[in-house]
C-alpha cells in the first residue's frame, strides 16, 4: 500500500520528535499533576502528545486518533492512531531513566504499524504487520529460553493497586517462586519491546490500556513472540489481561496465572 510508506515515515518522525521533547524536558522543570492518588501526568506528557497529534493532523486530518492525554478524534475512518506520548510517567517524574513514546496505527481494527522510541538510549523499535520487527533497523527476535526456571520476567501494577483486590500481587509472588527473576520497570511499552528483543523472556500485566500495548503487541508478535490473555485466549489491546512471551514459556506462564493463592 503506497499510503503505508508515508504513514510509516510520519509515525517515525512523530516518535523521534516526541522523544526529543521528553529528553529536553528532563533538563528543565517537570510539573506534575494528579489524575488519581498514584496516577501522575506531567507538563511533558501533554507537550509530547501535542507534537505527535499536530504532525498527524497536518498529514492525515481524516484519520481517527486515540491518545492517552485526550487529543482524541472520532470520525468514520479505517485508520486509527493510538498514542502514548510518555509511557513511564512515574519514572519520568522522578527522573528515573526508563520511559518511551509509543505510536501505533490500526487499520480496520487491526494494528498494522508500531513504533516505540526510547530517547535516552536512542533505541527505536519498529514493526509493520507481516514484515518483521526491528531495533534501529536491525531485525530482532524473542529469546530461545525454554523453561520458566531460566526466565527473566517483567510485570507492572495498575494505578488502582491499593484499592482493587485484583492487584497482581498474587501472580507476582507465584512467578517469583518459579522464575529466575522478576522485574518491574514502569514502562509496559518498553517491557513488550524487551521481550521482543530477547532481553526479557515473558511479561504479564492487568488493566493495561490500548495506548500501552498497541505498538508493543505488534513488535512482539512480529519478533516471533506470543500474546494471549491469562488463560491462553486471543489477546486484544482493548481487554484487560496481557500475557506476552517468547512463545516457548507461554504454557508454563499460563499455568502459573491460573493458580490461585
Ligand atoms: C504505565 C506504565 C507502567 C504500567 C502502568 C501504565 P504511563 O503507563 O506502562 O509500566 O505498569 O500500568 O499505566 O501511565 O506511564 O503511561
Ligand atoms: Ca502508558
Ligand atoms: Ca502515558
Amino acid at each position: 500500500m503506497k499510503e503505508m510508506k508515508f504513514i510509516r515515515e510520519i509515525a517515525i518522525r512523530a516518535a523521534k520528535r516526541a522523544g526529543r521533547i521528553l529528553k529536553k524536558g528532563l533538563e528543565g522543570v517537570v510539573t506534575v499533576s494528579y489524575k488519581g492518588d498514584l496516577n501522575l501526568v506531567t507538563n511533558i506528557d501533554n507537550l509530547s502528545e501535542e507534537a505527535i497529534v499536530a504532525l498527524i493532523n497536518k498529514h492525515f486530518p481524516e484519520h481517527q486518533v486515540l491518545a492517552e492525554e485526550g487529543h482524541d478524534r472520532t470520525r468514520p475512518s479505517p485508520f486509527r492512531w493510538i498514542i502514548d506520548p510518555l509511557d513511564g510517567t512515574t519514572n519520568y517524574a522522578h527522573r528515573f531513566p526508563f520511559f518511551c513514546v509509543s505510536i501505533a496505527v490500526e487499520i480496520k481494527g487491526k494494528v498494522h504499524l508500531g513504533v516505540i522510541f526510547d530517547p535516552l538510549r536512542n533505541e527505536l523499535f519498529f514493526a509493520e504487520k507481516g514484515k518483521g520487527a526491528f531495533l534501529n533497523e536491525k531485525p530482532i527476535r524473542t529469546s530461545s529460553v525454554i523453561s520458566l526456571k531460566k526466565s527473566l520476567l517483567v510485570t507492572g501494577f495498575a494505578y488502582d493497586v491499593r484499592t482493587d483486590p485484583i492487584n497482581n500481587f498474587n501472580h507476582f509472588i507465584n512467578f517469583s517462586m518459579k522464575a529466575q527473576g522478576v522485574r518491574r520497570t514502569g514502562s509496559a511499552a518498553l517491557d513488550l519491546c524487551y521481550v521482543a528483543s530477547g532481553r526479557f523472556d515473558g511479561f504479564w500485566e492487568l488493566k493495561l490500556r490500548p495506548w500501552d500495548t498497541a505498538a508493543g503487541s505488534l513488535i512482539l508478535t512480529e519478533a516471533g513472540g506470543r500474546l494471549s490473555d491469562f488463560s491462553g485466549k486471543p489477546f486484544s489491546i482493548y481487554d484487560s489481561e496481557t500475557l506476552a512471551s517468547n512463545g516457548k514459556i507461554h504454557r508454563e506462564m499460563i499455568g502459573v496465572l491460573q493458580k490461585t493463592r
